[in-house]
């Protein structure tokens, strides 16, 4: 059985097909259900008769049953299709209907207008080239419009229709338009819209959306509908410059070598000279598998298997260009992001970003500003809530090949990953590539890692003792050192109160600042090794990313992660520095393992359990460890 997804998905691939020789509108509908964006759906679908019979009877009973608009059909239940949205009374997911004119075709993304739901209007606004923004005359501009709005905007839709509703609901009064409509024109000066219609509508009786009114002989404009027929459409653009993203390699024997993916812009011929990003390497198309010689030239919108003329090294998620106006090659940008999860973005935090098929590890090193949705003002912000619009600087670990997200919305659009949960939680927006990554290079130096380690006479690594407080992370770093420098091992100990002192003076104890915390102290961990130091970190860290984050600056050959591990009750009867009593008195807000979590390592290189071994013990254990890195092998 095919998937719902991939049901969808033939659904969509049908209904071009069938209406192939009209053009095609993709439309994002934006607002709720109270706004009435249900009956409007619907009443664009009867109107254009692309209902069935069958529907059209079973709609009728399902109205009687649990319509609001007693015997006439509601029409916002044939997009309310699920029984579980009907008894919720929302609309969760975005759902695409099909319709068409006789002028055109219509590909309509209904997207849910509750606030928690803007996951979902971005997914549905990606292809959309117009937006149409419900609003409720009763109401009038919402924080929900302004919000709708802006993000329609940070997507890129250029055109919007601004379809007010429920004129019946206030006498068909053109003053009430006027006002609404000034209102959101107001708004709309500081986005970057080319089209805006405002137009007045009854979505329930069809009236200037599908309709003419006779009610509203003052509107002499085009109705929605008349508007998305007439708009031009983009389609596919082949007047851009070839872009490819690697979906996947075809390698069947090992004389072929043949890279999938769908051609998301421009035009390419067999013998054009291509380029590989980011590695910049640069060949020529020798054919296209599936044609065998036959085809020529692809095009945008096409799916393709490509042959290369030179064995050169390309791999899924390479970006294939021209090797004239090329993508962008850079590994730190600025760019809009939108937050789409519960929990809240935390800078420098490692996220996993994905930008056309490929994946690698980043970060936002700097959150710049939150966008104010109902102002669209920047103000200023340390983190990004759910559904909140920030301006930020991106790093990625290694570089990424993008276009300008204004210039090409295929190849400037990323999303971020938790690498835990596997989930989307941000989609962002690429501005452009920052000048660090473009103007600081490495300074090669004659002295090395090496050789410090040689006349250390020793192998630098990172022990890394992550634990509650209390639990004994600072008693063993100190044993163990103790025990180091007597053996004339060169040593440093960075613990989290004293570094707290100086170089992190700055930070508390948020999950932001305790994120800056662990990078700052990595990082320093990390020159620590460069000077051959055998390096003991101890830090409470109780967050696995910024751990694995640690890991990563560190390199994890280098990164030993030592559990220090305590009950929670012991470290709490410990108390050397009567903190867990202050916590639980309500003094110290976001004390870990009261009011803040800590998230146990779980696969940690060594956990020393102090409730149990004594401390020459554990220190016992980890000169075994440093013995089987190879520490002293120099000795
Ligand atoms: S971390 O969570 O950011 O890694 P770090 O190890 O630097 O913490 O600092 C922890 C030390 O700060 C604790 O040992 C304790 O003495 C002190 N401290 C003060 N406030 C808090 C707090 N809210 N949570 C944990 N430790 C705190």
């Amino acid at each position: 059985m095919r998937s719902a997804p991939e049901q969808a998905a033939d659904a969509v691939a049908d209904f071009i097909e069938t209406q192939q020789a009209k053009d095609l509108l993709r439309l994002l509908v934006c607002g709720s259900v109270d706004d009435g964006k249900s009956t409007m759906i619907g009443r664009l679908l009867y109107d254009s008769k692309q209902i069935f019979d069958d529907q059209l009877a079973s709609l009728a009973d399902d109205s009687r049953h649990h319509g609001t608009q007693g015997d006439t059909i509601d029409f916002a239940l044939l997009t309310d299709g699920l029984q579980a949205e009907r008894e919720q009374g929302i609309t969760i997911d975005v759902a695409y209907r099909f319709f068409a004119t006789d002028k055109r075709a219509f590909i309509v993304a209904d997207t849910p207008g509750h606030e928690q739901y803007t996951r979902n209007m971005v997914t549905g606004a990606s292809t959309a080239e117009l937006a149409v923004i419900l609003i409720d005359a009763r109401k009038g501009v919402s924080t929900q419009t302004r919000r709708h709005s802006l993000l329609v905007d940070i997507l890129g839709i250029k055109n919007v229709v601004v379809a007010v509703n429920k004129l019946d609901l206030v006498g068909y009064h053109e003053d009430v338009f006027a006002a609404v409509s000034t209102q959101f024109l107001e708004f709309a000066r500081s986005l970057r819209f080319e089209g805006v219609h405002v137009v007045p509508v009854c979505a329930l009786t069809g009236e200037n959306l599908s309709l003419p009114s006779t009610n509203m002989p003052w509107y002499t404009g085009p109705s929605v509908l008349e508007i998305a027929e007439t708009l031009p459409v983009r389609g596919h653009d082949s007047s851009r410059p070839f872009r490819m993203s690697v979906q996947g390699v075809s390698r069947p024997n090992p004389d072929f070598r043949g890279y999938m993916g769908t051609i998301s812009s421009g035009i390419i011929s067999r013998g054009d000279r291509v380029r590989v990003n980011p590695s910049g390497r640069e060949t020529a198309v020798a054919d296209f598998a599936d044609f065998d010689g036959v085809r020529e030239v692809a095009v945008a919108g096409e799916s393709v298997c490509i042959l290369l003329e030179d064995e050169i090294d390309v791999s899924r998620g390479d970006l294939l260009s021209g090797v004239v106006e090329p993508p962008t090659i850079t590994d730190h940008f600025e760019a809009r992001l939108v937050w789409l999860a519960e929990s809240e973005m935390i800078p420098q935090r490692s996220y996993l970003l994905k930008i056309g098929s490929k994946e690698v590890r980043a970060h936002v090193d700097r959150l710049k500003c939150r966008i104010d949705v109902n102002s669209n003002e920047q103000v200023p912000a340390l983190t990004l809530g759910l559904n909140e619009i920030g301006l930020c600087n991106v790093s990625t670990a290694a570089p990424i090949a993008f276009d300008p997200y204004d210039v090409d919305r295929n190849t400037g659009a990323f999303v971020l990953i938790d690498r835990r949960s596997n989930s989307t939680v941000g989609a962002g927006m690429i501005q452009h590539s920052l000048r660090r990554a473009e103007n600081i290079r490495w300074q090669e130096l004659s002295v090395g890692r090496e050789q410090r380690e040689q006349l250390n006479q020793q192998k630098a690594l990172v022990i890394w003792l992550t634990g509650l407080s209390g639990s004994g992370k600072s008693t063993i770093a100190n044993a163990l050192e103790v025990d180091l420098h007597r053996r004339g091992l060169r040593t440093f100990v960075l613990d989290g109160d004293n570094v707290r002192h100086g170089l992190n003076a700055d930070l508390g104890f948020t999950e932001a600042d305790r994120a800056e915390n662990i990078r700052r102290v990595a990082e320093v961990a990390k020159l620590f090794v460069d000077a051959g130091i055998v390096t003991i970190v101890s830090f409470i860290s109780p967050f696995r990313s910024e751990r694995e984050r640690a890991a990563e600056i560190i390199g994890s050959s280098d990164f030993i992660e030592v559990f220090v591990d305590a009950p929670l009750d012991l470290v709490e009867s410990r108390d050397p520095k009567g903190l867990y009593a202050k916590a639980k008195a309500g003094l110290i807000p976001n004390f870990t393992g009261v009011n803040s979590p800590y998230e146990t390592p779980t696969n940690p290189d060594v956990r020393l359990d102090t409730s149990a071994s004594s401390v020459d013990e554990c220190v016992r254990v980890l000169l075994t460890v440093l013995d089987s890195r190879g520490v002293f092998d120099q000795r």
